[in-house]
């Protein structure tokens, strides 16, 4: 088969590729975009489709999480935002971005053999390192979800070598494995993998992809410190919950439960970094 190493992705391939899927029937592809989260928005606003899905080589102005920006070098990469319609509450959105992490971490794992962990609440690694990070927003009507949209990051065949000014430390497939990836094969898999998990979670199938979650989540037993907007919190983690909450036991022996904030792992006092991968 002819994957086209590194060059340009081909979405009329990749329509093919994905054949009846609903992400197949309103792809949108530009060679470069502000970030493909701010267009899947955009045409959500417009009244875009569920499965829309918005794919693209280059951004140049990427969003990561809490306003920090996402890098990536052009066809090198993968970076593409899946808008939905789900008729599901606001306390199960987490769920999604839950089973685009397992998509992207089984999909990697399909096509390259690397075992990648989930870090809560967004990011995939591969030990210390990101690989990936996902973009979750979300906009609600009265009390009800009108749309989601789902950005995820991943590097591929990026070589990160020395002299580029990243943030935290960062790793991608072709660093791990030697190998470089063909996208759009990588792409197909994870988009696909996560068409069948969203359908499971729409039918209320979602025990095993939170089994699924936690077995994977590098963090769990881990002690870690929780910084939010409002609070710092240190403990251990014993549970990601069906809602995306962290369980943790604090210091003082009591259970919390921490919604959002950015993690670190503390290794004997010492920060063993959180990061946010290309991020900067
Ligand atoms: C994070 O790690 O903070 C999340 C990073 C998400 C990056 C992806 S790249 C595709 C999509 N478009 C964006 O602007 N951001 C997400």
């Amino acid at each position: 088969m002819n994957w086209n190493i590194n060059l340009p992705l081909r979405p009329k391939n990749i329509e093919e590729m994905l054949g009846q899927s609903q992400f197949a029937q309103n792809l949108i592809y530009y060679e470069s975009t502000a970030s493909t989260n701010t267009l899947a928005n955009k045409l959500a606003e417009e009244g875009a489709p569920e499965g829309t899905l918005v794919l693209t080589e280059y951004q140049t102005a990427g969003k990561g999480r809490k306003g920090r920006r996402w890098l990536s070098q052009r066809y090198l990469n993968l970076l593409f935002s899946i808008l939905l319609r789900p008729s599901l509450p606001p306390n199960q959105m987490f769920s999604l971005t839950m089973i685009l992490a397992l998509a992207a971490m089984d999909g990697i794992n399909e096509s390259s053999g690397l075992q990648t962990w989930i870090k809560w609440p967004n990011d995939l690694y591969v030990g210390h390192k990101k690989l990936g990070g996902i973009l979750t927003e979300i906009s609600i009507k009265g009390k009800k979800v009108d749309y989601v949209v789902l950005g995820l990051g991943l590097n591929v065949n990026w070589n990160p070598g020395k002299g580029q000014d990243l943030l935290y430390p960062s790793t991608s497939i072709l660093a791990e494995t030697g190998i470089v990836s063909p996208r759009e094969h990588l792409l197909i898999g994870i988009v696909k993998l996560f068409e069948e998990y969203y359908l499971d979670i729409l039918r209320g199938e979602i025990e095993d992809y939170h089994r699924r979650w936690n077995q994977y989540s590098m963090i769990i037993g881990r002690s870690v410190e929780i910084i939010s907007d409002q609070e710092t919190v240190r403990g251990t983690v014993l549970l990601i919950d069906r809602e995306g909450a962290l369980i943790i036991r604090d210091e003082e022996g009591k259970e919390q439960k921490v919604f959002s904030g950015d993690l670190s792992v503390v290794l004997e006092g010492k920060d063993e970094g959180a990061g946010y991968g290309q991020a900067s």
